[in-house]
């Protein structure tokens, strides 16, 4: 599994730094090639010696090695590695991580890289709970790196509680896993709907709701970086979306959306509509301004084509279809409902009474409820991090699918 990955280490000054040593021994048992950074105070806790020997490669902290009188290239370590484990993070460099200063070795690797980057921090636990310290962290999974969060326990302090780093099997164990996810997709197309739909009034004026279009675009990144090949048809949105694996087709009203997703449906192996899409549009789109008149103005609106109704109709055997039902009250009643109508094999209810979660958020909750009878609930998080999750959901069901077939 871990054959020929190029996992770079950063090491940070903090005591967790003489456990690094087991983690490096254990991925390169698995045969995967390891390179080390320390910063300079990582070096009063582990020794290079130690850790050149067992990842069988130089360790590497400054540009410049004044004992060889060789350059090391930050962008050229950056770009070799695969995944970018830095542990244990300090609170000093989680603060530099997170305001792009590069004032060490291990700093301008890290924006010069272009792979996926895990954090392991370690720290005593007021310095963990500090604010500034969770604002530190909460810009890191911003950017979409991945979290694996300190342990409770006996801290270097003699203090108990949260700031342990996490243990370096369970690194092992999370590095693997991600490896795993990263290839879960490979070879299947997937195609997702994301963002408002606008229904026109006039040259100027649209029908149009508050979705950002995050929540999908965020799954469509999740399908991407796990492999899939993955079809975005999404609405008028300010985000931009540039990934390799991703085509975007762009569109306004529901009509335009129902065109392209029934274009595309029959080619893809999974398919989640998350767009918010009008379920109305004015009966005619006055080709003028509507200039103001009257006290009042009546609008005569006519149905949009339910898009997903018509795939759950369309839908082939080997095919996996996800709605999402946006709901204020009796969420888990009008979810299955959907759920029925429009033959889905998993809807994802959002339900807007839950603060945090729905339009414009970065965070979201949500439950998931599967054709089978199923029910998984997801807490209050990041919609990067629930996008993960929730692809990772559908690759355990649809591999139980095809294991049942
Ligand atoms: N949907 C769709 N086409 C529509 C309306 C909705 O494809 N014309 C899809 C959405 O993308 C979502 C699911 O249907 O995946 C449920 O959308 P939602 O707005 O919650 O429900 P509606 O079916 O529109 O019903 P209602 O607005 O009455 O709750």
């Amino acid at each position: 599994m871990l054959k020929g990955k190029k996992i770079l280490i950063g090491i940070t000054g903090s005591i967790a730094a003489y456990k690094i040593p087991l983690l490096v021994r254990l991925l390169v048992k698995e045969q995967a090639e390891v390179k080390v950074i320390m910063s300079e105070s990582a070096k009063d806790f582990v020794t290079p010696l130690t850790l050149a020997t067992l990842s069988k490669n130089p360790v590497y902290s400054q540009a410049f090695d004044r004992t060889t009188g060789s350059w090391n290239s930050h962008v050229e370590l950056g770009l070799w590695a695969d995944l970018f484990l830095i542990a244990p993070v300090s609170a000093n460099t989680l603060a530099k991580l997170a305001n792009g200063i590069a004032d060490n070795f291990i700093l301008t690797v890290y924006l010069s890289t272009r792979c996926p980057v895990l954090f392991a921090p370690a720290m005593d636990f007021d310095m963990y709970k500090h604010e500034s310290t969770q604002t530190n962290i909460n810009c890191l999974l911003k950017r979409g790196h991945q979290l694996l969060a300190p342990a409770s326990g006996e801290l270097a302090s003699g203090l108990c509680g949260e700031g342990r780093m996490m243990e370096p099997d369970n690194i092992f164990n999370e590095i693997k896993h991600f490896f795993r996810r990263q290839n879960a997709f490979n070879g299947k197309s997937v195609l997702v709907t994301a963002g408002p739909t606008y229904e026109a009034i006039d040259p100027v004026r649209f029908i149009g709701n508050h979705s950002s279009g995050k929540m999908g675009i965020e799954i469509a990144q999740a399908f991407a970086d796990a492999g899939a090949s993955v079809k975005l048809v999404l609405g008028p949105s300010a985000i931009r979306v540039e990934h390799p694996s991703i085509e975007v087709f762009p569109v306004i009203s529901a009509q335009e959306m129902y065109d392209a997703c029934t274009a595309l449906f029959s080619g893809s192996d999974i398919t989640v509509m998350s767009a918010a899409v009008a379920d109305y549009k004015p009966v005619e789109i006055a080709d003028r301004k509507i200039k103001k008149s009257g006290e009042n103005l009546n609008l005569n609106l006519v149905k949009n084509p339910d898009i997903l109704k018509k795939l759950g109709e369309q839908k082939q055997a080997g095919q996996y279809l996800v709605g999402f039902a946006l709901e204020t009250d009796n969420e888990l009643k009008h979810a299955k409902q959907k759920l029925d109508t429009k033959q889905l094999d998993m809807i994802v209810l959002n339900s807007l009474a839950d603060p945090g979660a729905g339009f414009g958020t970065n965070t979201n909750k949500v439950t998931c409820l599967t054709k089978e009878g199923q029910q998984f609930d997801f807490e209050l998080q990041s919609k990067k991090e629930l996008a993960r999750k929730l692809i990772q959901l559908i690759h355990e069901l649809t591999g139980k699918n095809q294991a049942n077939a």
